[in-house]
């Protein structure tokens, strides 16, 4: 038997139901590093005991190292390791100053640049909330209208989150966060059945294309983007991930792309790719 549970910075259960030893933790580190580039820090062991221990009870184990060996062996379960894992916290038009932007700038420099289609990546993209916040913002400002393409790709690594973007159906909750004026043009409320949802309207919802991506992994996009929006993302992890990740945005982006950040994110200092316009929008020199 391995040495049970280490408290460390945070605070881990008296009496803990689950067996989780360093060397478990060590190779969880490891794991999530190597896989998704997710770095957890000492501290964050409280979190992800709190995060396996779902999976634990689950398929009724009650050591990590027994999980383990599943992990390993089958990759069904490697994802939903994963999943468990991965922090999915977003909302509708959060950070709005990117969608503000892409309707008073944006739209009308692509026009003037004589763009025909438009191609937007979210990267990271969760339950969806931020590529059909994009698609919203574009339909509001009367853009569909005046490309003959406009495509939105929206990516995560985690399978559960993506079941729900795919869904596109929210709490009515998820209202307060969608300002006003694009309620009624991109969502419709739920009744019967569906009373205290939202979902976004089926024209639009077409326009989304999920898929499961890893953004570790190659990329198999065939064209570039004028929109790549990375948001919440980079922020869990290392820094040199996160100068390879930028590096590949900058070559996935076509000439004048711009790339959306988090707030609380940043451009590594050497890096001159791109031209810094404020509040974390990016655009390719
Ligand atoms: C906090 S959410 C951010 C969602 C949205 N971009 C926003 O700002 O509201 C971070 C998302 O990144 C995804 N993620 C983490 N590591 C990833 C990786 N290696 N490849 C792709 N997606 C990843 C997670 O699954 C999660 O859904």
């Amino acid at each position: 038997m391995g040495r049970v549970l280490v408290q460390t910075e945070s605070r881990m259960p008296d009496k803990p139901e689950f067996e989780l030893t360093d060397q478990d933790f060590k190779f969880i580190q490891w794991f999530m590093h190597k896989h998704a580039g997710i770095y957890f820090s000492d501290r964050k062991r409280t979190l992800v005991y709190g995060r396996i221990s779902r999976q634990l009870r689950r398929l009724r184990l009650k050591r990590f190292a027994e999980y383990r060996t599943l992990i390993e062996q089958d990759s069904e379960e490697r994802i939903c390791f994963i999943n468990c894992l991965t922090t999915n916290k977003t909302q509708f038009f959060r950070e709005y100053h990117h969608f503000d932007f892409m309707e008073k700038v944006l739209i009308s420099e692509w026009a003037q640049q004589g763009k025909r289609n438009i191609r937007i990546w979210s990267a990271g993209c969760s339950t969806g909330e931020e590529p059909y916040s994009f698609i919203a913002s574009l339909h509001t400002a009367n853009a569909l209208e005046q490309f003959d393409s406009i495509e939105i790709t929206a990516t995560d690594l985690d399978t559960r989150v993506l079941e729900v973007a795919e869904q596109g159906i929210y709490d009515e909750e998820a209202l307060k966060a969608i300002p006003i004026k694009y309620l009624k043009p991109c969502f419709v409320k739920g009744i019967g059945r569906h009373s205290g949802k939202i979902k976004v309207r089926l024209g639009l919802q077409k326009m989304i294309q999920f898929q499961r991506l890893n953004l570790l992994e190659n990329w198999s996009f065939e064209q570039r983007f004028d929109v790549i929006s990375c948001r919440n993302v980079m922020i869990y992890f290392d820094k040199k991930t996160q100068q390879e990740l930028i590096t590949r945005f900058h070559q996935q982006l076509s000439p004048n792309g711009v790339l959306f950040i988090g707030h609380s994110e940043s451009m590594p200092a050497d890096f001159d790719g791109f031209h810094h316009l404020g509040h974390t929008i990016y655009v390719k020199k």
